[in-house]
């Protein structure tokens, strides 16, 4: 779509009020705890050739205050979630007293590397799983407990202790093989316009990262920093989330968090950010 009609559409729908400038997304270096430096802008992967030159974390796109506080996990607040699930880590639950210590020992050993593959290919389910439905199928089957809701604040504290062990760690999600089929559907999707805006996801983040779209400052859409902790609604956000919050900006009809096409989609989205490292829990506005 040509940027100008990009404009219209929006414009047309008052969707945005002040302009459309540009904003050079900023330069600057990303070093959690004075420790461990993190690839947030590198080379386009595979899945993304000729469509992108370079692939950028939405950690750029972010304000100077909002930046700082994701490198300090004092300052960061995602990380009390963390902490909640540490908690969540170690408490018996379900008809088979387990928790999941008690079979993964220390999620900083046994979680580590776990959130940069993830969605995968599951042989025995015969399935693409995301991180949440790995979890769920944990506590179902191992632990004989109820599942968590798909992006309840349990869930995305879960995925933010798992995330945040694999933290530098670069994404490297499989993209073909059994799961061929799946990053195809999802490549579809995210090429596929919708709602009265006639909006694409790539219409918005291949094509206009950088814009300034409602004060905010567009980004390549990458999900290497989810779970996401929003300023706007002070809580932690999971993938899903935001992919339903982007389909309903389109005024379109939304899929549901888990459901076929945003496990397709989030497996499509994840393989655009091979390479970059995983930032999760990430600070955003
Ligand atoms: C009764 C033992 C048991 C319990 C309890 C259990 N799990 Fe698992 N979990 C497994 C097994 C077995 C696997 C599969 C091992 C494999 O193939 O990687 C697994 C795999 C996983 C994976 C995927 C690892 C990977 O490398 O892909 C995650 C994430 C996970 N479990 C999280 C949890 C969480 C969170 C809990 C608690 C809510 C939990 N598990 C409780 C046995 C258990
Ligand atoms: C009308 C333009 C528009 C469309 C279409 C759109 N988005 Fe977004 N999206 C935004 C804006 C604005 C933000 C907030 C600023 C940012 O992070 O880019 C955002 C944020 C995101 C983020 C968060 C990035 C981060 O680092 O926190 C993800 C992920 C995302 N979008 C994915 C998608 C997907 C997948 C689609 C297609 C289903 C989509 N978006 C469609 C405008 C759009």
């Amino acid at each position: 779509m040509k940027k100008t009609a990009l404009i219209t559409a929006l414009l047309g729908a008052s969707a945005i009020t002040a302009g459309a400038a540009w904003a050079e997304p900023v330069e600057d270096t990303l070093i959690i705890n004075e420790e461990t430096e993190l690839t947030t802008w590198t080379d386009a992967p595979a899945a993304v050739e000729g469509a992108l030159p370079e692939v950028i974390s939405g950690w750029h796109f972010r304000g100077t205050e909002t930046r700082a506080m994701q490198a300090d996990d004092f300052d960061n607040p995602g990380m009390i979630f963390v902490e909640q699930a540490m908690d969540a880590w170690d408490t018996v639950e379900g008809e088979a007293g387990k928790s999941c210590a008690s079979c993964h020992g220390d999620a900083g050993e046994s979680m580590k590397g776990v959130r940069a593959v993830y969605p995968k290919w599951n042989e025995d389910a015969g399935e693409v799983r995301t991180l949440e439905m790995q979890v769920n199928a944990c506590r179902t089957e191992n632990m004989k407990a109820e599942p968590l809701k798909y992006t309840g604040t349990e869930m995305t504290s879960m995925l933010a202790l798992i995330s945040s062990v694999s933290r530098g760690m670069p994404i490297n999600v499989a993209t073909d093989g059994p799961v061929a089929e799946t990053w195809e559907a999802g490549k579809e999707l995210y090429y596929t316009r919708t709602g009265q805006l006639e909006l694409s996801c790539a219409n918005c983040h291949e094509d206009n990262y950088g814009r300034m779209i409602r004060a905010d400052h567009l980004s390549q859409g990458q999900i290497n920093g989810f779970p996401v902790y929003r300023l706007k609604n002070t809580k932690l956000n999971s993938v899903h989330a935001r992919f339903k919050g982007c389909v309903r900006d389109t005024r379109a009809e939304t899929f549901s968090p888990g459901s076929p096409e945003f496990v397709a989609l989030e497996l499509y989205v994840a393989s655009r950010g091979n390479g970059l490292s995983v930032e999760g829990p990430s600070v955003r506005n």
